[in-house]
């Protein structure tokens, strides 16, 4: 939705993104710049800079980049209008909203207070003498008091309206607890009735710290044995992860998934506070999205049987096309980590886990398999490609240890194997350097964008509109002067709206910033003109914006030009071929 922008300026002076970065990433002075470590991605020299002047961040490392909302977005995994609402009420600003979003919100805002009491509610059951049974239960599974408390473990007496009648004592609806998906209504006669019933239950919190749905598990061996929230306003199950909300602070250097939130919570209890679950579904792009913002390495843990195995081959390329580094932990003598756990304990668990095959393993095992060995074209073939495969590895250990396994799957010596991945690796080497080298030769190359979709058709007219616009964020008075110039004369579209975007600004007296053009801009368009605004600009001046406006009008008027140029062209061409002589 779109906030007033006299609203959205004073939420962006009110949270000057130096202050709201701080509280998550550590920075230091250089310059007029603060840097400190990305958050975004892992690094050990800091590559994120804020800029307070211009009121932007942007990271050399990994170019993500924006304003003060954006960065919340980023960093909150929040929508727009929700990173929106957050530094509102970090500054203490009232929210003017309009009547569908704000009921929407309201809504939400109704559903999570629903099951944040539906939670308290299951947790007084469980230490009620008719929650006696549900205690043994969790204490049985070896689960201690800690852990009931940290996750919030309550029961859902045996009734049909237990939850139906404190939930409405406190004021709720039976409607919203429909939409909750904490009551079920039946068919046959309309009435409602609780949908968990004598269970073992664990709320599902979000990132935010509000509970959004519930798993619950029998005391004992019927069935079915998990019941889950259904999918509600609230509750996306393919956008969140069991745990995260824990996980998201850990120190280690990775996280663990799993398939079952027992085993998610099994992993906390022994002090692996980086595990998380899939909400019982399979792994989905964006819950791969969402792990990759916290670590740079998931520890795939499913179980061990014949499905787990499979949701572990489809996991790998959906986690890996995020950037993140998959490794995969195989347990024997137990099915998941949680009975692994309570049987070896969490010395065992965490060697496993420091062996954990990584990605290099996996991908020279699956190499392996295609190739049968017993033949000798097979085999040559099998070395060429694995020799490839491991110079394609950066670390020289793991090429030295990839090499001789290769070599010794294919029964040649350890020194003739090395020689061929060094061989390949120096041909990696000097691909490279070639590559580097063409896009430094070519400016073309170099100054296009790195999202695709906002490549520049005309460099020289982007040039141009790029360093107007960071003429303009210094000094927007270089608007008042009348140059004529157009948004639609600007050849890059993107640059083309941000010029109108702050031109428009600058005419209702608003602050002209990148800052506040979030709700015009895509993240990705965010992104790359924060990049472009990184560069220096040297002269500020009125002359060299004039020259600026030259630049791109004489270019819209040559395509112009040239466009019709090519219709006069075809129209001749067809005429010849229709034989109207000329
Ligand atoms: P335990 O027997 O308690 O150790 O279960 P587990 O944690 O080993 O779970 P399992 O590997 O059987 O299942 C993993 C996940 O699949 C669970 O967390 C659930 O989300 C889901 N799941 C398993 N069984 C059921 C079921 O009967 N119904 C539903 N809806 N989901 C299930
Ligand atoms: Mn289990």
């Amino acid at each position: 939705m779109a906030f007033p922008p006299a609203f959205m300026d004073e939420l962006v002076t009110r949270n000057p993104i130096e202050d709201v970065v701080s509280q998550y990433v550590s920075l230091t002075k250089k310059g007029g710049n603060l840097f400190g470590l990305c958050p975004f991605h892992g690094e050990k020299t800091a590559s994120f800079s804020v800029a307070p002047e211009k009121q932007i961040y942007y990271c050399f490392g990994c170019h993500k980049g924006g304003g003060v909302v954006n960065f919340i977005m980023e960093i909150e995994s929040l929508s727009y209008p929700d990173a929106v609402r957050f530094l509102a009420k970090r500054a203490g600003m009232e929210v003017p909203e309009d009547g569908a979003y704000q009921s929407r919100y309201r809504q939400q805002e109704r559903l999570w207070a629903l099951c944040g009491d539906a939670a308290r509610f299951f947790r007084q059951q469980l230490f009620l003498p008719t929650g006696r049974a549900a205690q043994q239960a969790i204490l049985q599974r070896g689960f201690v008091r800690k852990t009931v408390n940290r996750f919030g473990f309550g029961y859902a007496p045996n009734s049909w309206d237990a939850l139906i009648t404190a939930m409405q004592e406190k004021g709720y609806t039976k409607q919203e607890m429909l939409d909750a998906g904490l009551v079920i209504k039946s068919e046959k006669n309309g009435r409602i009735y609780d949908r968990f019933r004598n269970r073992w239950m664990v709320p599902i919190i979000d990132l935010r710290g509000n509970v959004i749905g519930f798993g619950g598990r029998v005391l004992d061996d019927s069935t079915p044995k998990y019941l889950n929230s259904p999918e509600t306003v609230i509750f996306n199950k393919r956008r969140n992860l069991f745990a995260l909300n824990f996980a998201k602070k850990t120190k280690q250097e990775m996280l663990i998934l799993c398939e079952g939130y027992m085993d998610a919570i099994a992993l906390h209890q022994y002090g692996f506070d980086c595990a998380v679950a899939s909400l019982g579904t399979a792994l989905t792009d964006e819950q791969a999205n969402l792990l990759s913002k916290y670590t740079n390495c998931v520890v795939l843990t499913y179980d061990g049987d014949e499905a787990g195995q499979n949701a572990t081959r489809r996991a790998i390329p959906i986690l890996e096309k995020t950037g993140l580094q998959v490794r995969v932990l195989r347990m024997e003598g137990a099915k998941d980590p949680d009975e692994y756990l309570r049987k070896f304990g969490a010395d065992r668990f965490e060697l496993l886990l420091r062996q954990s095959e990584n990605q290099a393993e996996y991908r020279l095992q699956s190499l392996q398999r295609k190739f049968d060995l017993s033949q000798d074209d097979q085999r040559v073939e099998f070395l060429k490609q694995a020799a490839n495969l491991v110079a394609s590895f950066p670390n020289a250990v793991e090429r030295e240890v990839y090499g001789t396994r290769a070599a010794e799957a294919a029964g040649i010596t350890a020194e003739a194997m090395k020689l061929e991945v060094n061989k390949a690796y120096k041909r990696r080497l000097s691909r490279q350097k070639k590559e580097e080298q063409r896009v430094q030769l070519s400016p073309a190359v170099a100054q296009q964008p790195k999202v695709r979709a906002l490549r520049y058709d005309n460099v020289r007219s982007a040039m141009a509109e790029e360093a107007l616009l960071r003429m303009v964020l210094r000094e927007p008075a270089l608007f008042a002067q009348n140059n004529n110039l157009r948004a639609e004369q600007f050849s890059s579209p993107v640059l083309g709206k941000t010029y109108q975007a702050l031109l428009d600004r600058y005419r209702q007296h608003l602050t002209v910033s990148l800052a506040v053009l979030e709700d015009v801009l895509t993240p990705e368009e965010m992104t790359h003109l924060t990049a472009v605004v990184q560069k220096e600009e040297p002269l500020v001046s009125e002359a060299a914006f004039a020259d600026y406006c030259n630049i791109i009008q004489d270019e819209f008027r040559r395509k112009n030009l040239s466009g019709s140029e090519d219709l006069l062209a075809m129209r001749n061409r067809l005429k010849d071929k229709k034989g109207y002589g000329g």
